[in-house]
């Protein structure tokens, strides 16, 4: 039976998104409902909202969310109704090229529902990264689900789905931080405090943090970071030169989205050092480097793509040190809101006031 809740949906580019009645349809083959307990804030749901992903309106959105399995498709075998899940938007297919080669952590052809979620009047919704958990409920493929310990809290775990696991990653994964590295991590925003904290727990013993806002150095170091470098007041190049012998970092990592910073990452590298490109550019944005540098300092420049993460292997692993109390999910958590506060925290965010406001569902 499909049922009906309210879910946060944009409408039309750069309009205010609004709370609407939403239609979920009974999940069918190899989907699952799930009951969304809580869901983080990103700036791709802003992205979606000015129309900068493509042009699929009206967008239901939201996307780094935990709940609980409401209901099963009749094929569905890896969750259950009552399983705690964070919903993932890398459900690999297990076909494509790049599962076949055994790298399925580059899936190119990832799941997602296949029947649409609906407003009252029938016009098909685009659910946000094929998620859409700005709602009571929503329909994912059975792959967006990966169980994880229910002991842990869904506004903290939830942030694993998205921005907070690309950070991680971007430096456990990506990056290949290894114990006595070296890494400096430029744009302390909740995808770089992850990549602080990722390094710390690969085993770094110099964390260099780079911003311009005094607050996210001082956030940088409550994630582990050993030194932190204003960017405003001095050269991020230089500086992290000094703390490294005069050598540079062994990985850098570029958590903002600019050119100039990604420059400032690919010359703040040690020889043979790793950059690795988390944060997205805009299509206008352009890399010019001297080709002899690029050769010359040997290498490799990585760009990231949700950290290179495997959901399944993971997330698990990542709840399990974060009830642990050694992953400090909980401090991203800025702030918790109702469905109806988004618009509003879409503003905290773009005035650089929050790590993550969180959408906590009444139970
Ligand atoms: N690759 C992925 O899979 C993935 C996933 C999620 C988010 N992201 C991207 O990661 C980036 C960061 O996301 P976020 O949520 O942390 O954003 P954010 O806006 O919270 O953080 C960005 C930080 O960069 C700092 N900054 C800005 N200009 C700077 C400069 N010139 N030098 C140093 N610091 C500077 C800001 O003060 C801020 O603290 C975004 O581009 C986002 O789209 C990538
Ligand atoms: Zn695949
Ligand atoms: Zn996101």
């Amino acid at each position: 039976m499909q049922t009906e809740v309210r879910g946060v949906v944009a409408r039309a580019k750069g309009e205010p998104v609004s709370l609407e009645t939403i239609v979920i349809p009974e999940p069918s083959l190899g989907e699952v409902v799930v009951q969304v307990q809580a869901c983080g804030v990103c700036h791709t749901d802003l992205h979606y909202r000015e129309g900068g992903i493509n042009d699929e309106f009206p967008f239901l959105l939201g996307h780094e969310a935990a709940g609980i399995v409401d209901a099963v498709g009749p094929d569905v075998t890896s969750v259950a109704q009552g399983d705690f899940v964070v919903l993932n938007w890398r459900a690999v297919c297990g076909e494509c090229r790049a599962c076949r080669r055994g790298r399925p952590w580059f899936c190119f052809a990832t799941h997602n529902a296949t029947q649409k979620m609906t407003l009252l009047d029938g016009t098909a919704l685009t659910p946000a990264l094929g998620i859409g958990a700005f709602a009571e409920k929503t329909l994912v493929a059975a792959g967006q689900c990966t169980p994880v310990d229910r002991r842990a809290r869904p506004e903290a775990v939830g942030l694993l789905g998205c921005g907070v696991m690309a950070g991680l990653g971007a430096a456990m994964f990506t990056g290949e931080v290894g114990p006595g590295d070296s890494v400096a991590v430029f744009g302390c925003g909740g995808v770089g405090c992850a990549a602080i904290a990722g390094a710390g727990l690969a085993g770094a013993t110099k964390v260099i943090a780079v911003d311009l806002d005094d607050g996210k150095l001082d956030l940088a170091r409550s994630f582990g970071a050993t030194h932190v470098v204003h960017a405003g007041t001095e050269d991020p190049v230089d500086a992290i030169r000094a703390l490294t012998n005069g050598h540079g970092a062994d990985v850098c990592i570029e958590a903002v989205g600019h050119p100039a910073v990604m420059e400032q990452a690919f010359y703040a590298r040690d020889l043979a050092g790793t950059l690795v490109q988390v944060g997205v550019p805009t299509p206008d944005m352009r890399i010019d480097l001297p080709m002899i540098d690029f050769f010359g300092r040997g290498g490799q420049l990585k760009p990231s793509w949700y950290g290179d993460c495997l959901p399944s292997r993971d997330f698990p692993m990542l709840v399990d040190l974060y009830l642990q109390g050694r992953l400090d999910l909980d401090r991203f958590v800025s702030e918790t809101i109702g469905l109806g506060d988004v618009e509003e925290a879409f503003h905290r965010m773009e005035r650089g006031e929050v790590l993550r406001s969180v959408v906590r569902m009444p139970q």
